[in-house]
């Protein structure tokens, strides 16, 4: 195991938006049409461009978000204490062991998506190679995400990750604060990288009979809503036609809320950066994106892998970044739980309350999962 929480500092002195092109000097690949300083990455931009069309088709989709969910339930596969090989591919190597565990709920399908790009392209990269510039070319799928970089030569996995090391929607704050900064992450980075990934999220697996629920009113696009949304009054989910499980009232009638998203925006640790991110669409994305690259090193040694950069498609800006109140709904109707700032003003949505549309399921290529 290469564990070293010492990289945590590191990594988070990397600029985001990375490759130079003005100071790096960079070669010609063979196709003609790339450039890349380490002539390494060149076989890297093919795959980009098959996932991109083929995988994501160019969307911020079902296929997109769960790239960005594999990403992270591989790389937080490692702990000082029980071991593990973070973001090695393990969850696609070992699957038969790592779909086992119950925060692996639903990691399945997107095996089931992902899996026939991993195998056909395992030439070039390793499990975990894969998994990781898979979320990184997510990311550019959606408006508003940032580019984040991408390295290269993570070795095969060695073992499947021990259990109970993905944190669950249940757990409580001081369980999820503690898994992650057992890795090095703050509670602050906690608050933007889960906050942050779950702008373009949602569920099939939290409410019974409702796949592709989504976290927020727009999940096709990375923004500060989910910060808004997830501070709304009212925690059950609704279709539309009325209140489930016994609430009386949603926050945003389609979505829901998952309890650990609700308690990290509440809780007193927290509270105050999830409440800073609202409508700080450039710092999220930036303490997003470093977040998220400080998990692509969990267990690897930066050093002796090459950065591929340049391989990362450019970001799609977001038009419309503001966020707002749901129609009908106030700073009234907001849980305020930080003491030391004022909610910041937002604009109510005209017209009558709508219901957020689910999110289209993505149609697996293939059903055959990556073998172990
Ligand atoms: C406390 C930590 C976290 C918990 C408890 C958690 C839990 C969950 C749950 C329960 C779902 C719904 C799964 C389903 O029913 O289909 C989900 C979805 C998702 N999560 Fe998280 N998550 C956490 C952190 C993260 C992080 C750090 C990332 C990425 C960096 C991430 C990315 C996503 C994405 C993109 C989805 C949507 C997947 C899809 O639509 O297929 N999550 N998460």
């Amino acid at each position: 195991m290469v564990f070293n929480i010492a990289l945590s500092a590191f990594v988070l002195a990397l600029p985001l938006l990375l490759v130079d092109a003005a100071s790096t000097k960079r070669s010609m690949c063979s196709d003609g049409r790339s450039a890349a300083a380490n002539s390494a990455c060149c076989a890297v931009f093919p795959v980009v461009e098959d996932i991109v069309d083929n995988l994501f088709t160019n969307e911020c989709g079902d296929s997109a978000h769960g790239a960005l969910r594999l990403l992270f339930h591989d790389a937080i596969g490692i702990s000082p204490t029980a071991g593990g090989g973070g973001a090695d591919g393990s969850i696609a190597t070992f699957n038969a062991t790592e779909l086992t565990f119950p925060a692996n709920l639903g990691i399945d399908d997107i095996l089931d998506d992902l899996g026939p790009f991993l195998l056909k392209h395992s030439n070039v990269l390793s499990a975990g190679d894969f998994i990781q510039l898979a979320g990184a070319v997510s990311l550019v799928q959606c408006p508003g995400a940032p580019r984040i970089p991408f390295f290269m030569g993570r070795p095969a996995p060695v073992a499947a990750s021990p259990p109970n090391l993905v944190p669950q929607p249940t757990d409580d704050i001081t369980t999820i604060l503690d898994r992650f900064g057992s890795v090095g992450f703050s509670p602050a980075e906690v608050v933007a990288v889960v906050g942050g990934s779950h702008s373009v999220a949602g569920a099939d697996d939290v409410v019974p009979n409702f796949e592709g629920v989504p976290f927020d009113q727009t999940p096709a696009q990375f923004d500060t809503q989910i910060f808004v949304d997830v501070l709304l009054r009212g925690t059950a989910f609704t279709d539309g036609q009325g209140a489930q499980s016994g609430e009386s009232e949603t926050a945003v009638a389609g979505t829901v809320r998952l309890q650990s998203d609700g308690l990290l925006a509440r809780d007193p640790r927290t509270a105050c950066t999830w409440q800073s991110f609202v409508n700080q669409q450039s710092k999220m994305a930036q303490a997003f994106g470093e977040a998220v690259l400080k998990l692509s090193f969990l267990g690897q040694n930066q050093h002796e892998l090459t950065d591929c950069s340049e391989v990362i498609p450019q970001a799609i800006a977001l038009k419309t970044g503001a966020a707002t109140f749901p129609p009908g709904k106030t700073v009234k109707d907001i849980e305020l739980s930080c003491n030391d700032a004022k909610f910041p003003n937002l604009r109510t949505q005209p017209g009558p309350a709508t219901t957020v549309s689910p999110i289209p399921q993505a149609v697996s290529t293939s059903t055959a999962a990556p073998a172990s």
